[in-house]
């Protein structure tokens, strides 16, 4: 992968050092231009605004199916939503509850969806079950076993968690749920774009996710998955004016049609710069590197898996007698490096997103600056 060239096409890492992927990816210039353009043909009145919005209208309708191709899923299990807490909403509000029923969530969620299942306790309820995130899949799943009951409804997991980036074994998960008559929600905001996702495969029932990460698309960009077999029992949130038998049926509005001009575009910049595959392969061993070179440092620990199989581009570190923010603004302050800190579990340490723009450059500048905090607090 030709990556000096592919940095050329991305204003956004012109400036500083950017290790913020996880927080929000940096779009080559044809998913801004995608978007621009459009709204350019309003101000400038070169197109009639009926002629503009029949053409929103088609390309928006055209969107499940383009990125059904890239998730291997079916055009009819795709809505279109804005941010992954919308498809959360979507599914926790559409099934039906009786109090006491349970859902398992693990004990690395990002806020905005253990504030959904927070809620849907609140309203219904319902119990939530925590299961601690582990980077040995067997010890994972035997704990998940273990925190099953009867009244066990629900799975409602991270692919890759949000801190430690700890990839979740999807698959086997789906398995053991599907065996157990339990449905899977999933958060895939973490994964999307990290790594190739293929929603048949992987066997989930619902997949929530927004496109402003790692899939270097707009804010306000995002979908969610709905398999076939589960639209039986996944109830729309408003009675849907023209329902035709598709995922569509679960949009709550009218999407943002001009936005997802530039996710059609950010998929056709991954497509042509190697597709997941490539990209995950890049990214992994930046990644691999980078770990290696934290084990290095006195004072420092890498909190992230050390497995093969549970690992990301999400590599998380503590540095000890530093508090995660400490490090993070030192790091921001003082080195112009973009990332953020952990918060969610002890130790707090700091989220390093490295992607597969990331160049050998950033990755030195890092490591001198922790290297040289780690020596400050010994
Ligand atoms: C794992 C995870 N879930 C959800 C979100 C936020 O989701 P959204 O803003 O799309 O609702 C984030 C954002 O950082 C995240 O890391």
């Amino acid at each position: 992968m030709d990556v000096a060239r592919i940095r050329d096409q991305i204003p956004g890492l012109q400036h500083g050092v950017y290790f913020n992927t996880g927080g929000f990816g940096q779009p080559p210039v044809s998913v801004n231009r995608a978007i621009a353009e459009n709204y350019q043909q309003l101000l400038s009145g070169s197109v009639s605004t009926f002629d503009w919005y029949t053409e929103m209208e088609r390309a928006a309708a055209e969107m499940p199916a383009r990125i059904a191709g890239f998730f291997g899923a079916d055009a009819g299990e795709i809505a279109l939503t804005m941010s992954t807490g919308e498809g959360y909403g979507m599914v926790l509000g559409g099934l039906r509850w009786q109090p006491g029923d349970e859902v398992v969530i693990t004990n690395e969620e990002h806020p905005v969806p253990l504030q959904g299942a927070e809620g849907l306790a609140d309203r219904e309820g319902v119990v939530i079950k925590v299961v601690d995130i582990d980077q040995d899949t067997d010890l994972f799943l035997d704990r998940l076993e273990q925190a099953i009951t009867p009244r066990t409804r629900l799975f409602c997991f991270s692919h890759v968690t949000t801190d430690t980036g700890t990839r979740l074994p999807a698959r086997e998960i789906c398995a053991l749920a599907q065996a157990r008559g339990i449905l899977t929600l999933w958060d895939g905001c973490q994964a999307v774009g990290q790594f190739p996702v293929d929603l048949h495969d992987m066997g989930c029932d619902f997949y929530a996710t927004n496109c402003y990460k790692w899939m270097l698309s707009p804010m306000g960009t995002g979908f969610l998955f709905v398999r076939k077999g589960a639209q039986q029992i996944l109830k729309p949130l408003r009675r849907p004016h023209a329902p035709d038998g598709t995922a569509r049926q679960y949009e709550t509005g009218t999407p943002a049609c001009m936005l997802y001009q530039g996710l059609a575009a950010s998929l056709d910049f991954m497509t042509g710069i190697g597709g997941p595959e490539a990209i995950a392969a890049e990214a992994g061993r930046k990644a691999e590197s980078l770990r290696s070179r934290f084990d290095a440092i006195p004072g420092v620990r890498v909190t992230s898996s050390r497995r093969a199989e549970t690992q990301s581009g999400i590599v998380a570190f503590a540095i000890e007698g530093m508090e995660g923010n400490e490090v993070s603004e030192a790091l921001r302050n003082r080195w112009q490096i973009a990332q953020r800190a952990t918060h969610i579990n002890k130790p707090t340490g700091v989220r390093i997103s490295v992607a597969f723009y990331t160049s050998d450059s950033e990755l030195d500048t890092l490591v001198e600056a922790v290297t040289t905090l780690a020596g400050e607090t010994a």
